[in-house]
């Protein structure tokens, strides 16, 4: 059975004073969800957006919209963003002081949930609470700003959650995020990853010289993928 691929802008490479409009381009591009980083200047050394630019974007799109939370505390802001119209909640375990307290606030909220792990987080976090999941997300870069390398150790880690993830039985969404490109994409998706995140690969393509960039881009992501399904 072959995996069913999706691919995730990431908005923090967007152009801010038109993000309505770059929602509404990059999805019609063939993108599939909207990844949405949320940073705190905390737990993240960078501030970028919370639940009223949320609930902005909310109407000009049907686009599932998901939730990065790189933040601490976490509990607090989970009500805002559900609210704020979110679909998918995911957060770093070890910002969390009650991880399965975290998952059922975003769960009993109506959104579904995910834990992320950083490069060098372990993944014995996953040991009691794949029953709670909807999606895992690998950072393939330590997370605080766009534009970074591919860490390539993560390709392990991605095969390591994706034989969790088939002997769970359950179907759990694996997301990578950090410096994916049309080039290493296919990669990432034989390794085991089903959603990919792209910022910099989307919103910083042809800037200047290519007035169809994210449609360009999208369809050679696509057909990347195409050669793995
Ligand atoms: C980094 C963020 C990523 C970032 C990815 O902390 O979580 O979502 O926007 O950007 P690129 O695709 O440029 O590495
Ligand atoms: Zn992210």
């Amino acid at each position: 059975m072959s995996r069913q691929f999706r691919i995730a802008p990431s908005i923090l490479s967007a152009n801010f004073a038109k993000l309505g409009q770059e929602v509404i381009d990059v999805i019609a591009s063939g993108t599939d969800i909207i990844h949405f980083d949320v940073m705190d200047n905390h737990y993240v050394p960078n501030l970028t957006i919370g639940p009223l630019v949320c609930e902005s974007l909310r109407p000009v799109t049907d686009a599932m919209i998901d939730v990065h939370l790189m933040v601490k505390p976490v509990d607090r802001i989970i009500p805002d963003f559900a609210k704020a119209g979110a679909n998918m909640i995911t957060f770093h375990p070890e910002a969390s002081e009650h991880i399965d307290r975290s998952l059922a606030l975003i769960k009993e909220s109506g959104c579904k949930a995910g834990l992320v792990f950083n490069p060098a987080t372990s993944l014995s976090y996953l040991d009691h609470v794949m029953d709670k999941l909807d999606m895992i997300l690998l950072m393939s870069v330590n997370p605080g700003f766009g534009g970074q390398k591919f860490i390539p150790e993560t390709l392990n880690k991605i095969r390591a959650v994706r034989e969790r993830i088939d002997a769970s039985g359950r179907d759990i969404w694996l997301e990578v995020d950090g410096g994916v490109k049309v080039d290493n994409i296919a990669e990432v998706a034989r390794a085991g990853a089903d959603v990919f995140v792209a910022g910099s690969a989307i919103y910083g393509a042809g800037k200047d010289t290519d007035p169809n960039r994210y449609d360009s881009v999208v369809a050679a992501m696509r057909a990347e993928l195409a050669k793995v399904a």
